[in-house]
């Protein structure tokens, strides 16, 4: 029994890209059928494959069963998250999700998700990313105040859907957790947020998380020891679709 992660596989069997041409480079090349050889050669049926969001370009569920079907039929036990572009996934109807797809699909919402000794934790997340600009000296530069201020109401409501996961696990006896997010704990200016000082007040071993595409992104945030805990990237680009094993 293993826990692989991946995140950003970015399906599109029903639906356009939003933005064509965004996610290209070899690497996007057949990425569906890649990603399909590498769990299938990896994975068996007892092990659990976390997906740390951003699943599909459709904008209505209608617009996504292929692609959730697809994810479906890989092996093991598969646990989604929500990620920035999973405008299918309405918070409020995470129950109706899990209702609909029970026995085939976990859809991560202000719960848990047992794994052994471990809960397995998390949120979508949030980290600004601009507009802001490093000038020539490391300096910050063109700061955009309004979507600052935006940007710390959206940390503050995530913040609060991953304390409910924490609690709900602790609630429930869990002392061990591994943690989730799509977006970066981090942004390129910080070294620490509340989402890694509650990674740390909750002691949790791991903190996985996607989000950041191509070369110039894939460092934006924390990877390795930090604060006590592991954090990985695991966007499906960055793990040219292997997922990453992580127990
Ligand atoms: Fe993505």
């Amino acid at each position: 029994m293993s826990l692989y992660a991946i995140g950003d596989l970015h399906l599109h069997f029903q639906s356009q890209l939003k933005a064509p041409g965004q996610l290209n480079g070899r690497v996007w090349k057949n990425h569906e059928a890649v990603f399909r050889e590498n769990c299938l050669d990896m994975l068996t049926e007892e092990d659990t494959l976390v997906l740390a969001g951003d699943h599909s370009w459709g904008k209505k569920l209608s617009e996504c069963e292929k692609d959730l079907e697809y994810i479906s039929a890989l092996p093991g036990r598969k646990i989604l998250l929500r990620g920035n572009h999973d405008m299918f996934w309405d918070v409020k109807k995470t129950e109706a999700l899990n209702e609909s797809y029970r026995g085939r699909l976990r859809f991560l919402q202000n719960s848990y998700e047992p794994y052994g000794d471990y809960a397995l934790v998390g949120t979508k997340g949030y980290t600004f990313e601009g507009p802001f600009y490093l000038d020539a000296r490391g300096h910050v530069t063109g700061w955009d105040e309004e979507e600052a201020a935006r940007a710390e109401q959206l940390v503050k409501r995530e913040a609060e859907r991953l304390r409910a996961s924490f609690e709900a696990a602790r609630k429930d006896g869990y002392t061990r957790f591994i943690m989730f997010l799509h977006y970066p704990p981090t942004n390129i200016l910080e070294r620490s947020s509340v989402f890694t000082d509650m990674a740390r007040e909750y002691g949790a071993e791991h903190v996985i998380y996607g989000h950041c595409h191509g070369h110039e992104r894939f460092f934006d945030s924390l990877q390795g020891r930090h604060h006590g805990c592991e954090y990985h990237l695991v966007s499906g680009d960055y793990l040219k679709w292997k997922p990453l094993k992580i127990l």
